[in-house]
Order: C-alpha cells, then structure tokens, then sequence
C-alpha cells in the first residue's frame, strides 16, 4: 500500500531513519565503551525493542510493570525499571517478572528497599536494586551523597537484594561529582559501584565526557520529535515518527482544522510555541488542539492547504503521540511495509 492511502489520522515511522537512529546511537556507545539500555516508554512496541538488542544493547529500560510484562512476554530477558516498586500487588508481579527474567529496580528509600527485601526473602528470589540519585529534576532520587550512600549500604545488608550501582535522569554536570562522592563512601565498607546509569536524548551526544558513566538510557533516539529537534540532538532528517493528518475544514482564508487533536498529538507542549510542526507547511502554527480537531493558523503560510488535503505533523513530544495510538505504520520509500500494535500503550499500572 502507497502511504497516500493510509488512512488519517495516523502514526507513521520512516523504517530507514528508524534502523538509522538506532544504529548511530549504538555505535557511539560501543565507541565511548558505555553500555546501551535504551528506555522502550518511546516506542512501547517489542519488535522495536528487538531491532535495538539485535544491534548490540545489552537490555531495555522499562518505566512501569506493565510494560516490563509485555517486554518479557515478548521475549526480552534484561530490563531496568528505573521506578520505586511499592505495594503487595505491585511487589507480587515483580517477583513474577524476576522468576522470568534479570528484571533490576530503583530505589531512592528505607521504605521501597525493605518492601523489596521482604518480597524478595519471601520468594526467595534475588533482585539487582540500583539507588536513584537526583541531578537536579527534583522528582525521584536522594539529593545527597551521604543518603545515596546509606541506601547502597542497606540494599546489600538486606536479604534477597543485591545493589546494582546508580541510576538518574538526566546526565548533567552534577552528575560526576555526585557518583564520585558516593564513591569515596562506599568503597572503604567494601561496597562496588558496578553499573551507573543514567539517561536522556537531549544529551545523549555529551555521553563520552562523563568517565563516572558505565550505562545510557535513552528514548526518544529512536524517532525524535519538535523537542529533540529544538535541543540540538537530532535533525529533522533523521526524525522518523510523524502523524499524517487531513485538513476537514477551512472554516476562513487563514484558519484550518485538522483531524488530528489532543488524542492524537497529545497536548504536551514540551515548553514549545504550539502543538506540532507541519511539515508542508512550516510556517503554519497549530495554536490549539480540542479532542479530534487541531486548530491551525496559517497566515504566515505562502500557500494554504486545500480541505482534504494530507499532511505531515512532527509532534512536540513522540512518546505521548505514540501512546495514543493502537498501532504504529513502518513506511519506507512511499510504501507500508509493517504495521505495529503499540502492544504496551497505556501499560501505566
Ligand atoms: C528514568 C528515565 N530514563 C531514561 C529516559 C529517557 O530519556 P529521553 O526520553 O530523553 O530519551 C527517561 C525519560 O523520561 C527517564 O525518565
């Protein structure tokens, strides 16, 4: 089938630029001698997970359970989730994961650490838990070196945990000085930092700067959107995730309506002007999104689309936009060639 039968509105992926983007990162990595664990959240499809293990990633970075038991149900046998695991229900399907799998966690407290501990003991299983230490996100991880090393201390004493080293996101300049410090502490009481982890695309080029850093995890590599383009660590050649979208209405001279809006583009504006970038029209600004309508201001445009008219939408944030959709349709030269069932979209549990 030509990609101008597709039906709109849909998630498209440039199959070339797809393997491209995978095997470019992979080869920096192996040259900076850092270890690939890519974060699949982006793309959420186990045959894409593959494509990245196959050319050379040691395991896969997932951010919720869910997604993790589809990884596994796929095949895939190492996975990070970079997440505090709490509860009875959650701890029970991690123990089943780690019967199937080399499944490592996070941890950035006593609490989630002797939640761990005791389901690990319990099970008799063992489970890798990595501490997360924040390099100035202020979300999850210890904000201090001291802390970073008093949990590193407890998951080793703890029965049925191993501590598996440092994790954060994202890779910053605070980030060395930090895994030093936690260093100096731990080693004295025999303690490893054998794996430091960290992540994110808008930085994934400054990787080989960092010596303290032994793992990358990054996502949005795989397709890159309006975001990765503005932060410099992609082009726009090399993105390969779009929405094609149809004009349904012209309502005056200068305004059009598309059927693509929050439930297709998602309304994370990522800090950017606007909802995507068109690409036939780059002048054009997507000023607002309802639920399935985008509004589109093209004023600055030198020509205007006519109603029915297909076009191209690079989204502000690729992740978000590929959740949304059941599957995703692989084109290359002109022509589908696979389409993908998001099979982990809306795994958050
Ligand atoms: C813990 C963690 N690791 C890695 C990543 C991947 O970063 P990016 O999406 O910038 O590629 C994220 C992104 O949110 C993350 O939260």
């Amino acid at each position: 089938m030509n990609v101008s039968e597709i039906e709109t509105p849909a998630a498209i992926v440039d199959l070339t630029r797809l393997e491209d983007n995978i095997v470019r990162l992979q080869k920096y990595l192996d040259k900076s001698e850092i270890s690939n664990r890519p974060h699949i959240k982006t793309h959420k499809i186990p045959e894409i997970a593959h494509m990245q293990l196959s050319q050379g990633a040691t395991g896969i970075t997932c951010q919720k359970l869910g997604e993790a038991e589809v990884m596994v149900q796929a095949g895939v046998r190492d996975i990070l989730v970079p997440y505090n695991i709490l509860g009875v229900q959650k701890l029970n399907r991690l123990i089943r994961l780690v019967r199937r799998a080399r499944i490592g966690v996070t941890a950035d407290s006593n609490v989630t650490i002797s939640g761990l501990s005791a389901a690990a003991h319990e099970h008799d299983v063992s489970i890798p838990v990595m501490v997360e230490f924040d390099t100035g996100l202020k979300r999850c991880g210890v904000e201090t070196p001291q802390l970073a090393a008093e949990l590193a201390a407890l998951i080793e004493s703890s029965p049925g945990l191993q501590f598996a080293g440092l994790m954060t996101y994202p890779l910053n300049e605070n980030t060395g000085p930090f895994v030093e410090e936690v260093r100096k502490l731990v080693e004295p009481k025999g303690i490893e930092v054998s794996c430091v982890s960290v992540g994110g695309t808008h930085c994934m080029w400054e990787a080989h700067q960092y010596r303290e850093i032994t793992e990358y995890r990054a996502g949005m590599y795989v397709y890159g959107d309006r975001y990765t383009l503005s932060s410099g660590a992609m082009t726009l050649e090399q993105c390969s995730f779009s929405i094609r979208s149809t004009v349904v209405s012209r309502p005056s001279r200068e305004r059009g309506i598309l059927d693509a809006g929050s439930k297709t583009l998602s309304s994370d504006l990522m800090g950017l002007d606007g909802h995507g970038l068109i690409l036939e029209y780059p002048e054009a600004q997507i000023y607002a999104l309802s639920e399935e309508h985008g509004h589109v201001e093209f004023s600055r445009c030198d020509s205007m689309p006519e109603i029915g008219e297909v076009v191209t939408i690079l989204p502000n944030h690729c992740c978000v936009a590929n959740n949304l959709f059941n599957e995703v349709i692989g084109v290359r030269d002109g022509q589908v060639e696979v389409v993908w069932p998001v099979q982990a979209r809306g795994a958050v549990l």
